[in-house]
């Protein structure tokens, strides 16, 4: 019977992938899940290309590579993903964290290093992307993360379990969950579903099939939540608060109207992703 080594698997699974229709990142995808069945970092696979790989561990490599050529995403796989530098359990409860969510963060981090504690809310908190590795980088900061999803919430919390830190959790739709906090926040931030039902339905099947529906689309044209967001916000931010949103592409001159028709900030800031798309609105009451 062949020996199989960490080479010949890599190299095997990718041009499997590639045939498959897994054409996106087939050499990483399967680095990553050899990787992970033998508990090394790619960096240690790569100086173990000569080694041999055990029936064991075949065999398990087998079942998830069949898995990924279905689409199931690599990070539901290895319930792993990094943002912000910090690894959080994911599974399909969750929305995966995308690095654009991570100039939000990024953003949030750089206006208040200044400042001394803040309080904050992370509205539709999925995998607690958002709100832990706020918390992780400023533990002093009070902080409430919410979801509608129960499910959601469970991954949130384990999170923030797994990082050490303190957050508030509260199940409910939108910020309606806030009626009952006695005061008012310095940041409400959100990465809200925005995916119209049209884009909804050309979504690529990783996504569509495995990802959370109700943490994507936001029927009918991907606006609803924002829009709400945007209306309501200025009930529960202090003085000077601000709110940040992530939006899709293409949203941001629907996002300036709503804005501009509430009548309640005094300032308006779209933060661009790497392409210059337009990806966090930022607004000051
Ligand atoms: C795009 S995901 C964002 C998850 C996470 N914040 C991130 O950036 O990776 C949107 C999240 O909003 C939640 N959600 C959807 N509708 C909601 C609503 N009406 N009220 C509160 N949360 C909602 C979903 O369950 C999902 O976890």
């Amino acid at each position: 019977m062949k020996t199989w080594t960490v080479l010949d698997l890599v190299e095997w699974t990718e041009n499997y992938f590639r045939e498959s229709g897994i054409i996106a990142t087939p050499r990483l995808d399967a680095e990553v899940l050899l990787g992970f069945v033998l508990q090394k970092s790619r960096l240690q696979l790569y100086l173990s290309f000569e080694m041999p790989v055990f029936p064991d561990h075949l065999s398990v490599f087998r079942q998830l590579v069949q898995r990924r050529k279905e689409h199931t995403p690599v990070s539901y796989l290895t319930n792993h993903r990094e943002f912000m530098s910090i690894d959080f359990y994911v599974d399909s409860r969750v929305l995966i964290p995308r690095p654009e969510t991570e100039i939000l963060v990024e953003y949030v981090l750089d206006r208040t290093s200044t400042h001394g504690p803040i309080s904050l809310v992370d509205i539709g908190t999925g995998s607690g992307a958002i709100a832990v590795s706020l918390a992780f980088n400023r533990p002093e900061w009070y902080i409430v993360a919410t979801d509608i999803s129960i499910d959601a919430l469970a991954v949130a919390k384990t999170n923030a379990t797994r990082h050490q830190t303190q957050i508030e959790f509260r199940s409910g739709d939108m910020l309606s969950t806030l009626e009952s906090v006695d005061d008012k926040f310095d940041w409400i931030v959100s990465n809200p579903p925005y995916i119209s039902s049209q884009d909804y339905k050309i979504l690529p099947p990783d996504v569509r099939n495995f990802e959370p529906k109700l943490a994507l689309a936001s029927p009918p044209d991907g606006l609803q939540l924002i829009r709400i967001l945007i209306e309501s916000a200025p009930n529960y931010l202090k003085p000077n608060g601000r709110l940040a949103i992530e939006i899709g592409k293409g949203q941001r001159l629907d996002v300036e109207d709503f804005v501009h028709r509430s009548k309640k900030y005094q300032k308006i800031d779209f933060i661009p992703d790497l392409s210059g798309v337009a990806r966090i609105l930022v607004v000051q009451v």
